[in-house]
């Protein structure tokens, strides 16, 4: 089968798509980096030719030895290259938050759909290891029915947040507790209604909540808790607990193990069962072959374009609602 051929644009998170694409077997076409140094840097570091180096994206758009484009940039600009690869026919596999906003996860749904190609938004938790795992669990039925899941997403920003992460439309739940939204979204389903609180304690140089917690509420009576918490002092985190009819999970993206309890014959939990675990959670080279499949057309992207946008849906209610003190229901009508 012949290699896809890639161009990976923005080259700080970027550069682990080099490498994920790279351990799929796939042709690092071309790179691209405003910034110079960036540029040079992940030139130098993967081995890639001066002329397969790029600082302006539009260059890129005509050239017929693309097949697809990986967009790493700041999220307010992910709409903006998405649609220009997408209108020039690539596919293109998005970084996570797809967009900043409603309007412009719409346009980018229209402009996947007008084209007829692939828009992948990279959440990236479902291919840590531990969350597959916890998937497999819910879906063989060892944990029965959920009736409560909830994560948590702690980051410190402190070092990383005097940049485009400062915007007000860059909120923590949308920028890095999109992760903790879209996994309960995928383990637990579409949240039908949101209350969030949220506070401001931690992080001067931000406009908005470097805290925020919103309970959910799922179909059948599910319910859910998403923590996000941007200026804690920890280590990164993001434990997911899911209390199930018959067992009861307790994983992170961070930990070598995580731990099942189950019933037994007399209807109690006795000794958990402790599952070793590898950790990474940052797996781009599975999101590459997941990316790759699709664009074969041997299975489906897990979050095309609509999931991708279902996420940022329920980040800005949120957020919303943290703002208005007002439950709000999510609006997945795209
Ligand atoms: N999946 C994850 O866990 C994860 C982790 C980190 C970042 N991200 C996402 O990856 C994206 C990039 O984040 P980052 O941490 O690398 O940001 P960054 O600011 O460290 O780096 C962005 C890079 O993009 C370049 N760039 C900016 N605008 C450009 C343009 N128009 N054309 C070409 N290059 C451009 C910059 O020069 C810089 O090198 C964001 O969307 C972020 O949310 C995802």
């Amino acid at each position: 089968m012949e290699a896809l051929k890639i161009a990976v644009i923005g080259l700080r998170f970027g550069m682990a798509h080099i490498e994920g694409a790279m351990g799929c077997g796939a042709e690092i076409a071309a790179i691209c980096d405003c910034d110079g140094e960036n540029l040079r840097f992940a030139g130098e570091r993967y081995g890639i030719p001066a002329e397969k180096r790029f600082t302006d994206y539009r260059e890129l758009l005509d050239r017929r030895d693309i097949d697809a484009a990986v967009i790493a940039v700041p999220d307010q600009r992910h709409r903006e290259l998405s649609c220009a690869f997408l209108a020039a026919g690539r596919h293109v596999l998005c970084e996570k938050p797809m967009a900043l906003t409603r309007e412009d996860t719409r346009a980018m749904i229209r402009a996947a759909d007008d084209a007829g190609r692939l828009l992948m938004v990279g959440q990236i938790c479902r291919f840590t290891p531990a969350f597959e795992k916890a998937k497999e669990l819910v879906e063989n039925g060892t944990l029965g029915d959920l009736y409560y899941l909830e994560s948590e997403y702690a980051h410190d920003y402190m070092k990383i947040v005097d940049n485009w992460r400062a915007d007000p439309l860059r909120h923590g739940v949308i920028g890095g507790g999109c992760h903790a939204v879209d996994l309960l979204r995928w383990l637990g389903g579409d949240p039908r209604e949101v209350f969030a609180y949220g506070t401001k304690r931690l992080l001067p140089q931000v406009p908005y909540d470097d805290a925020t917690v919103a309970v959910m509420k799922f179909d059948d009576n599910t319910m859910g808790k998403v923590f996000v918490s941007t200026g804690c002092k920890r280590d990164y985190t993001m434990r997911t607990v899911l209390y199930g009819t018959k067992g009861t999970l307790i994983c992170d993206n961070t930990s070598p193990s995580m731990t099942l309890f189950t019933a037994g014959p007399d209807g109690m939990a006795h000794e958990p069962e402790i599952i070793p675990v590898e950790v990474n959670n940052h797996n781009a080279a599975r999101e590459f072959a997941c990316f790759a499949e699709a664009i074969r057309g041997n299975a489906s992207a897990p979050t095309d374009a609509r999931e991708g946008a279902k996420t940022v849906e329920v980040c800005l209610s949120i957020i919303e609602s943290a703002g208005t003190g007002r439950p709000v229901r999510p609006d997945y009508s795209f």
